[in-house]
C-alpha cells in the first residue's frame, strides 16, 4: 500500500515511524515532512494546507490512504475533497472539523448534548465583553473562537488581565479573524489529561491516556507552548475515570454529531480537566495531540495502519472485540528539545550533534519536530526540534531513558524541561496533590 502522511512535526514523524512497522505499508510519503521524517518516508515538497497540490499528488501516485496530522487542512475540507475524488483519507470532514476550528460551535455542541464543561458567555462586541468582565471579576479564561495555533486561550488571573486579553484578541486582532468572537469561560481547577479516541462514528476505540506539559519552563511556569513533553499512561486516569469520560464526554459528542447529520470518522481528542466535581471538557481537537502522539504510539502493538484504514472505511468493529487492541503495558515519556528563545523568537540552522549516539540506545526513539538534513548533518529548523522518547517498565524508567538520550544530544541554545512526568511520578509514589492545575 502507498500511504501519504500530511504534516511536518513530531506527531507526523511518530505516525510515519508507526506506519513503517505495518505489514501493509509498502511506500510512505510525507508532505512536507522534515529531515528526520526522511529516514522512513519520502518527503514531498507540498505544504500541508495546499489542498489542490496534495490531491493532485495523491491521484498521481494512487495513494491508498492519506493520514492528516494537523488541524488546518481538516478545517479547510481536505477530507471532503479527497473523498469526493474517491480517495481514502483518515480525518474528519470540514463540518466535523469545526469542533476544533470554532470554539463557539464546540461549546454549543457540548451544551446541547450534555457534555460537562465550564460555564461561559460568547461575545462579538469587545465593549460588551469588557462590561461583562467588570461585573464578573475574578479569574476567568478568554478564548478566541477560531484556530490560533494553540495560542488562542488566555487564562486570566483577574478581570483586568481578562480585559487586556479581550482587547488583544478582539481589537488588536493578534490572532486575526480567529478573534472576531471570544468565549469568556469560568476557570476550572484540577489536573488535565488528554483522551484520544479513534471512531468510525459508531464505535469508539480509546487510545491510552496521556498528559502533556504546555508551559515552557519547569514547574509549569512561563508562557504556553505547543507542548514541551508528554507521557502515557496518565496515572490520574483510572479505568473508572476513563469510562466516565467516555460515557459523559466522548459518546454524547459523537451521538450529538450524528444527530446533526455529521458523520465523524478519524481521531477525536478531548482535553479534560478532572475537577472535584468530575471530568469537564476543556476542548475538542479533531486530530492527534502533539506531543501526546509521540508518547502514545510507541505503546500500541496493534497495527495502527490497519486501525486507521478501518476507521476511514467506517468499520472499527474488529478492533472493538476483546483482544482487538493490543498494548505494550510499559510507560512512555517524550521530552521536547526546543530552540533557545522558543516560544518567542529563535534562530534556525544550528547543527544538531549526538543523534548517532542515541541510535544505539534501547527503547529510545527520537522524533524530529523541525529539522533539516544537509550534507549528512541535521540542523534545527523551527521552535520545537526533537521529541526524545523513552519506553520503560515504569514512568521513572521511561523518563530516565529519555533524559539519558538527551544528555548525548546537543545544539546551540537547546532548551528542554527537566521535570516532564513529575505529576505521574508524584502520583505513583503516593505524594501527588490533586486539585492543582497541571498547566
Ligand atoms: P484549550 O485550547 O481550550 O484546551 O485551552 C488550552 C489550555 O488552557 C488548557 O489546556 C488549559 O490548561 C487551559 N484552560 C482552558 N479552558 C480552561 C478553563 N475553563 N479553566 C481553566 N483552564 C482552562
Ligand atoms: N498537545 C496539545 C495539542 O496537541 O493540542
Amino acid at each position: 500500500m502507498k500511504i501519504l502522511v500530511i504534516g511536518s512535526g513530531g506527531r507526523e514523524h511518530a505516525l510515519v515511524w508507526k506506519i513503517a512497522q505495518s505489514r501493509l505499508a509498502d511506500k510512505i510519503f510525507c508532505a512536507p515532512g522534515n529531515g528526520g521524517i526522511a529516514q522512513q518516508a519520502e518527503c514531498v515538497d507540498i505544504k500541508a494546507d495546499d489542498i489542490p497540490g496534495l490531491l493532485g499528488f495523491a491521484q498521481k501516485e494512487k495513494i491508498d490512504l492519506t493520514v492528516v496530522g494537523p488541524e488546518a487542512p481538516l478545517s479547510m475540507g481536505i477530507a471532503d475533497e479527497f473523498e469526493k475524488n474517491g480517495l481514502k483519507i483518515f480525518g474528519p470532514q470540514e463540518k466535523a472539523a469545526r469542533l476544533e476550528a470554532s470554539k463557539v460551535f464546540s461549546k454549543e455542541m457540548m451544551v446541547k448534548y450534555g457534555v460537562p464543561t465550564a460555564g461561559y458567555k460568547i461575545f462579538d462586541d469587545p465593549y460588551q465583553a469588557r462590561k461583562y468582565l467588570d461585573q464578573k471579576g475574578g479569574p476567568c479564561v478568554v478564548k478566541a473562537d477560531g484556530l490560533a495555533q494553540g495560542k488562542g486561550v488566555i487564562v486570566a488571573a483577574d478581570a483586568e488581565e481578562a480585559k487586556d486579553a479581550v482587547i488583544a484578541i478582539m481589537q488588536d486582532k493578534i490572532f486575526g479573524d480567529a478573534g472576531d468572537r471570544v468565549i469568556i469561560e469560568d476557570c476550572l481547577h484540577g489536573q488535565e489529561a488528554s483522551i484520544i479516541v479513534l471512531t468510525d462514528s459508531k464505535i469508539v476505540i480509546p487510545l491510552a491516556s496521556s498528559q502533556d506539559h504546555k508551559r515552557i519552563f519547569d514547574n509549569d511556569t512561563g508562557p504556553n507552548t505547543g507542548g514541551m513533553g508528554a507521557y502515557s499512561p496518565a496515572p490520574l486516569v483510572s479505568r473508572d475515570l476513563l469510562n466516565e469520560i467516555l460515557d459523559k464526554v466522548i459518546h454524547p459528542m459523537i451521538a450529538g454529531l450524528n444527530k446533526e447529520g455529521i458523520t465523524y470518522k478519524g481521531v477525536l481528542y478531548a482535553g479534560i480537566m478532572v475537577t472535584k466535581d468530575g471530568p469537564q471538557a476543556l476542548e475538542f481537537n479533531v486530530r492527534m495531540g502533539d506531543p501526546e502522539t509521540q508518547a502514545v504510539l510507541p505503546r500500541i502493538k496493534t497495527d495502527f495502519l490497519e486501525l486507521m484504514l478501518a476507521a476511514s472505511s467506517g468499520d472499527l468493529s474488529s478492533f472493538a472485540r476483546p483482544g482487538g487492541m493490543v498494548w505494550d503495558n510499559r510507560a512512555c515519556a517524550c521530552v521536547v528539545m526546543a530552540s533557545g528563545g522558543y516560544p518567542g523568537n529563535y534562530e534556525k540552522g544550528k547543527e544538531i550533534r549526538g543523534l548517532e549516539k542515541v541510535e544505539r540506545l534501547q527503547d529510545v526513539m527520537v522524533f524530529h519536530s523541525a529539522t533539516k538534513k544537509s550534507g549528512g548533518k541535521y540542523f534545527t529548523n523551527g521552535g520545537r526540534i526533537l521529541g526524545v522518547t523513552g519506553l520503560g517498565n515504569t514512568i521513572n524508567e521511561a523518563l530516565y531513558r529519555a533524559y539519558q538520550a538527551i544528555d548525548e544530544i546537543s545544539f546551540e541554545g537547546a532548551h528542554y524541561r527537566k521535570d516532564i512526568g513529575y505529576r505521574a511520578v508524584e502520583k505513583l509514589s503516593g505524594s501527588g496533590k490533586d486539585g492543582k492545575s497541571e498547566k
